[in-house]
């Protein structure tokens, strides 16, 4: 499930499809379609009249949370699978081993984030130990609306997916928000934790705060070997909000980053004040999101920009296993190709430093070779740099290459 292969389940996009009471092939002329795609644009209009706080009132509208189901479910469900992908690289972690597994989305809204942990899981089977008893899913979401959504369209997806019929799925959902000072209770029983957390696109609305009272119940939540994942939007006022909630958590638990960043520390994006971290994401969208986007003149197709942060409770880090650099070594690409005449540039980050590196056309060599190719998010490697006043220079000794994109 690389790149432009990122795609969703068959039975994900019918359901979604039937959901929004379509049919396969999507007729784009249709009166339904074009009604869906100007509500999209109602629901991406609010988001931008809010400064990215997206009004919860918006889902109590059946039209809306339609529309917000078939368009913003998939582009924003899209965003966790090279997370886990990410996660599950790590020669140690095997994916879900325990008699009881239990995973939990914050702000789940129509279920996005543990449909993405089912899209994973139906293609990657060998995650889910034979061992396994019982897994429980939990939602909670502030809307009663969202949280009945939630709950039909993923009963659904358990009942015509095709998982190992040895795991009983259980299915939690919660209406109520997780600002409440009492949040966990009373939504959760008491000493429930879960091996999986994931809080998307929830944290752009959450006053900054609440972030460090929410900071050690998310870890209180989590189980010894759990994992967080926190995605935003990617743009520049969530990414820099999301930064906040990331610095709190290393600076009030004791939970450890896992990835993107590689080392710990005080995010050196936040020393510029144009500068934000993000990803951006490759796929190939469903019909039904290719045709709305023809109607309105959005261009997911192009990729989709996101932020996010991997935390565990057990201290493990990103490794990757072929690479014999030693850990200082690896770093992040954080930037695109800047391209100037006779030479190129690009910024790579490590968690702790972000350094800006340049290599000019007459420098290519064999061992740095793959900086031309180097894309955002990529680890790489790199050894031998000369350091000159503003940047890096990569001579052609200089060891540059790309580890996992
Ligand atoms: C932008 S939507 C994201 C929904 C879903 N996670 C996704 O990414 O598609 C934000 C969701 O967070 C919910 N939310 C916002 N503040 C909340 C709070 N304090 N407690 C619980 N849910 C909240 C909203 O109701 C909404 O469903």
């Amino acid at each position: 499930m690389h790149g432009k292969n990122i795609t969703l389940s068959p039975v994900l996009e019918q359901l979604l499809l039937h959901y929004a009471g379509l049919s396969s092939p999507v007729n784009a002329q249709s009166r339904a379609v074009k009604l869906l795609s100007a509500q999209v644009k109602t629901i991406s209009d609010e988001y931008l009249a809010g400064d990215s706080s997206f009004k919860g009132d918006l889902f109590r509208s059946r039209a809306l949370r339609r529309a917000y189901s078939c368009y913003y479910l998939p582009v924003n469900l899209v965003k966790l699978l090279p997370v886990l992908d990410e996660l599950f690289t790590h020669p140690d972690i095997k994916g879900f081993t325990e008699p009881h597994v239990s995973i939990l989305d914050l702000g789940c809204g129509p279920g996005t984030f543990l449909l993405g942990v089912l899209e994973y899981l139906a293609a990657h089977q060998n995650l889910l130990s034979p061992d396994i008893q019982k897994i429980d899913l939990w939602g909670i979401d502030q809307v009663d609306e969202n949280v009945t959504t939630a709950k039909k369209i993923i009963s659904r997806y358990l009942a015509v997916q095709k998982f190992p019929s040895s795991s009983t799925w259980q299915l939690h959902f919660r209406a109520g928000s997780i600002m409440t000072a009492g949040f966990p209770h009373p939504l959760i029983p008491q000493g429930t934790q879960y091996d999986l957390i994931i809080a998307g696109n929830v944290f752009t609305e959450i006053d900054q705060e609440s972030f460090s009272v929410l900071a050690p119940i998310l870890e209180k939540l989590l189980s010894p070997h759990g994992t967080l994942i926190l995605i935003d939007p990617g743009t520049r006022a969530s990414s820099r909000r999301l930064i906040q909630l990331r610095d709190m958590l290393l600076e009030h638990t004791a939970l450890t980053l896992y990835a993107p960043c590689l080392e710990r520390g005080l995010c050196p994006s936040l020393d510029n004040p144009r500068d934000w971290c993000h990803q951006k994401l490759s796929w190939s969208p469903p019909a039904i999101v290719h045709v709305i986007d023809r109607h309105i003149g959005f261009t997911k197709e192009k990729g989709i920009p996101y932020s996010y942060f991997t935390f565990r409770n057990d201290g493990k880090a990103l490794i990757h296993p072929t690479c014999d650099f030693p850990r200082e070594k690896v770093w992040r690409v954080v930037s695109y190709q800047i391209r100037h005449k006779g030479e190129e540039r690009l910024f790579v980050c490590n968690g702790k430093e972000r350094k800006l590196l340049r290599r000019l056309t007459k420098n290519i060599s064999d061992s740095n070779q793959d900086f031309s190719d180097a894309l955002r998010g990529d680890s790489v490697a790199m050894d031998g740099m000369v350091r000159k006043e503003a940047f890096l220079d990569i001579t052609r000794d200089s060891i540059f290459r790309i580890l996992k994109r």
